[in-house]
């Protein structure tokens, strides 16, 4: 729980808010309805923030988890009766950074840990863990404890050693996991179908550009009517001391299940990370994760931000870029989508969510980092917090991960 600090300086800055249709009788529980005109104006002598990943914006002062709500937009995300659970916890170990996965058949979530990060226990020699989580388990033990958090076991994967330094993953793609790995050392960062199913065999469908290694590759896509492949590189691997320097730029590529063939869809990024479509996929976000730098450390003063693109319906390149959101809390990871298009990211103070417009409607407050969050189906919002995962159970839903009739 080290990135979490209350700012106390700014209970000042009391609840005042009220929604515009809905009392605050009628919140739902765990949530807390904070009016952006109740701290617009602060005051010269009112505690400012200087650091946004170590000084988060909690100015109910109010005890993770909850549903921190900026727009009455977001009541309609949580539905009437939301929970906010603890799933699992090692405090000893980031088993749950990203790649989720949610595979329906079985309801189980899949997930890699940390790569190279905080308390991921792995290195320039230590490859990173999948792991699984089964629902059923999770709904059976949240249903035997009415409040607290609980503990359900996690099941870690032996895994093909192709699969070095997995950090992102989707799909269900052709019924299986689709993963995209980092690297590690000379291994090369990859593109790998895992079955779900035991015995967890894999294969590789790309390892290189014409010859070159990625960079450190970080997530990946399907795009939801083409059935294309769309996955991000950037510095991670190296930034993290498991790969050697960069020797490509950092961008989005295109990658054609049916020939192979691999090309880029957009670059000028300072550090492309999440990446994810609209339900219609016409728009691409992708997130720039620049102010965070590894051993380089935080700098405020680079993007962390989701851009939004218009995908060319011919040639698939990224066009028109504009920004969606600035986070102002760490940086903006993972990036999913509900089915009326809302945004959804992992920063340093839980997952936020903005509206397509680029309004921050609200967060799923936890007071420590996520990375990544996945639809465990419709209405349930699973959510990967390193040493922790919680489940989120609200009214928003799912939309397919495996492309066009490939789930
Ligand atoms: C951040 O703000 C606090 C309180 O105003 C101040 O004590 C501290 O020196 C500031 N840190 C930096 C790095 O500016
Ligand atoms: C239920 O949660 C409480 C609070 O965390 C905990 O003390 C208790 O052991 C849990 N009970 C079960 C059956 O998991
Ligand atoms: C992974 O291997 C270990 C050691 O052989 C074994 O105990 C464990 O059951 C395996 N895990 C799975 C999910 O098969
Ligand atoms: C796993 O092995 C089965 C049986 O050989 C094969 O049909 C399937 O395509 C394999 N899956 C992957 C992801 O390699
Ligand atoms: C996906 O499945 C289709 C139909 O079985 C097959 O033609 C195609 O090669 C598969 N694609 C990949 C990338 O495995
Ligand atoms: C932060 O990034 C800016 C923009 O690239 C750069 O000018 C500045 O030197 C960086 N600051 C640090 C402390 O690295």
């Amino acid at each position: 729980m080290a990135l979490f600090k209350v700012l106390s300086g700014i209970v000042v800055i009391a609840f005042t808010g009220t929604l515009a249709s809905v009392s605050e009788s009628q919140l739902p529980s765990q949530a807390i309805f904070v009016d952006p005109r109740s701290f617009a104006v602060m005051g010269p002598n009112a505690d400012f923030r200087n650091d946004s990943f170590n000084m988060l914006f909690n100015p109910t002062s109010t005890t993770p988890p909850f549903f921190q709500i900026f727009d009455e937009r977001f009541l309609t995300i949580l539905g009437g009766s939301p929970s906010f659970r603890e799933i699992a916890s090692d405090p000893t170990f980031a088993f749950a950074h990203e790649a989720p996965v949610y595979n329906e058949p079985t309801d189980e979530v899949f997930f890699s840990s940390n790569d190279g990060g905080p308390l991921g226990m792995s290195d320039l020699n230590h490859n990173n863990v999948i792991s699984k989580i089964s629902m059923k388990e999770v709904e059976a033990a949240l249903s035997a404890n009415a409040t607290g958090p609980v503990n359900v076991p996690i099941t870690q994967l032996n895994l093909s050693d192709s699969i070095q330094m997995t950090n992102g993953g989707t799909g269900p793609y052709n019924s299986s996991i689709l993963l995209v790995t980092s690297g590690r050392g000379s291994s090369p960062p990859s593109i790998v179908l895992v079955n779900p199913l035991p015995p967890y065999n894999a294969t590789v469908l790309l390892d290189n550009y014409f010859g070159r290694q990625f960079v450190s590759l970080n997530d990946i896509k399907v795009h939801p009517t083409n059935g294309k492949i769309f996955f991000t590189d950037v510095d991670y691997g190296f930034l993290n001391l498991f790969r050697p320097a960069p020797l490509m730029p950092f961008q989005v590529y295109r990658f054609d299940p049916d020939t192979s063939a691999v090309r880029v869809v957009a670059d000028g990024f300072n550090k492309p990370n999440g990446i994810a479509f609209t339900p219609d996929g016409n728009t691409a976000y992708v997130s720039d994760t620049g102010a965070s730098g590894g051993f380089l450390g935080n700098n405020l003063t680079l993007p962390a931000s989701i851009y939004a693109f218009d995908v060319d319906p011919v040639t698939h390149v990224f066009k028109n870029r504009r920004v969606l959101a600035y986070a102002d809390a760490g940086v903006p990871d993972g990036i999913q989508l509900d089915s009326d298009g809302n945004i959804y990211s992992g920063c340093a103070d839980g997952t936020q969510v903005w509206a397509p417009d680029g309004t921050l409607l609200g967060k799923f407050f936890l007071g420590m980092s996520t990375a990544e969050m996945i639809f465990a189906g419709d209405g349930r919002l699973v959510i990967l917090a390193e040493t922790k995962m919680f489940l989120a159970k609200i009214a928003a839903k799912s939309i397919p991960l495996g492309g066009p009739s490939r789930n």
